[in-house]
């Protein structure tokens, strides 16, 4: 996607071939700042502290974090602590473990010479590959949006709303819930997006908006709770969002709020679509509420804030009194019977086992094989 106008990723190969470029995403939307990874420990902190994150983007960071160890230590030893490392960074998002396990399956049945080179391929690979995938997230949902636009009789514009940043910056490029707003844009369709703020750590009010102005689409950063209000008076024409792993049912987590806003949807016969590329489902699960792990932070993260002063600089405050307790649920889950559809890079599915197994049919053999 383009900031000021030039094309730009989140994460990239730096021209001397084996440091990885990223954007330090704690400092949008004030500054862009570029980072670069030396090393499996500098790429373990960038996820950790989430200089790059996003299921997506968690993903490829971890599979280029990979290829950065293999440059000092490509032994079946160096190799499991490597995988290890990066699979403590962060819990939820399963495109960590997924793309550690495919870059482990890559890497493990080579001599320790032969590992460096393949993991860099394999690494760039999934970085395409995530790519790819979105631009069909993008085909998918397009049509959802082009309905609700019918539906108004092509008079006004299609308002949707969303949580968290689920845009570009989340993934390699494109991103997955913002991916069909994009093309949508693109296409000439007037959107408008709500941009939940997404407390506690204000991606949406501070990436999603970002990345939405840099291209130009209009959209609207609201209070984590003006999403009811909204839609109760017709001003969400449908909801999309990302997720950080969605089981074989269908249930999906996704950012500490969106099953607030689910419930809402439902209330109110708003459509509430979650986007997802094929990495994020977990079929090893079928129930989302018990089995996924809820990543838990540091409570700062509700205490504090940070911001950008009027007179320049960046000042962080405290906004509770001293000493009260704060905790910090990062995610939480929606069941499938919230979903209105999964939209996918093969297409829109109902949130349910049969719903995906028609779009991944590979998977009903696969898992029976297991
Ligand atoms: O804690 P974060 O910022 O990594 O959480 C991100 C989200 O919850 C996104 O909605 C999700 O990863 C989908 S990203 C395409």
């Amino acid at each position: 996607m383009k900031v000021a106008g030039k094309a730009m990723r989140t994460i990239w190969l730096e021209a001397d071939g084996v440091s990885v470029g990223i954007i330090d995403q704690t400092r949008l939307p004030h500054e862009l700042v570029t980072l670069t990874l030396a090393d499996l420990d500098q790429a373990a902190h960038a996820i950790r502290a989430m200089q790059v994150r996003g299921a997506p983007l968690i993903g490829a960071a971890a599979a280029y974090g990979l290829a950065l160890a293999m440059r000092h230590d490509a032994s079946d030893a160096g190799l499991d602590t490597a995988c290890a490392t990066l699979m403590a960074t962060r819990p939820t998002a399963v495109n960590l473990r997924w793309a550690i396990d495919d870059m482990r399956l890559v890497l493990a049945p080579l001599a320790p010479a032969q590992r460096l080179a393949k993991a860099y391929a394999r690494a760039a690979e999934i970085a395409e590959e995530d790519v790819a995938i979105n631009r069909g997230i993008a085909a998918a949902g397009l049509p959802l949006i082009e309905v609700a636009w019918a539906k108004k009789n092509k008079q006004g514009r299609v308002d949707i709303l969303t949580h968290c940043n689920a845009g570009w910056l989340a993934a390699v490029d494109w991103g997955t819930a913002l991916a069909p707003i994009y093309l949508a844009h693109d296409r000439g369709i007037p959107v408008h997006v709500w941009v939940d703020e997404t407390r506690p750590r204000n991606q949406g009010a501070s990436l999603t908006a970002w990345e939405l102005g840099q291209h130009g689409v209009p959209h609207t950063v609201i209070a984590d709770n003006a999403g009811g209000h909204l839609m109760q008076h017709g001003r969400v024409d449908l909801c999309i969002v990302g997720t950080d792993r969605t089981t074989a049912t269908g249930d999906v987590a996704n950012k500490i709020g969106t099953y607030l806003k689910a419930l809402a949807a439902h209330d109110n016969g708003v459509p509430f679509y979650v986007a997802l590329p094929s990495p994020t489902i977990d079929w090893s699960l079928s129930d989302g509420v018990r089995d996924i792990p809820i990543e838990e932070r540091d409570p700062k993260e509700v205490t504090e804030i940070s911001g950008a002063l009027t007179g320049g600089g960046i000042a962080t405050v405290r906004l509770v009194p001293a000493g009260s307790a704060a905790a910090n649920f990062a995610f939480d889950v929606t069941p499938a019977r919230l979903v209105t559809g999964l939209i996918t890079e093969r297409g829109v599915s109902a949130a349910s086992r049969d719903g995906l197994l028609k779009l991944f049919p590979e998977m009903k053999e696969k898992r029976a094989g297991e």
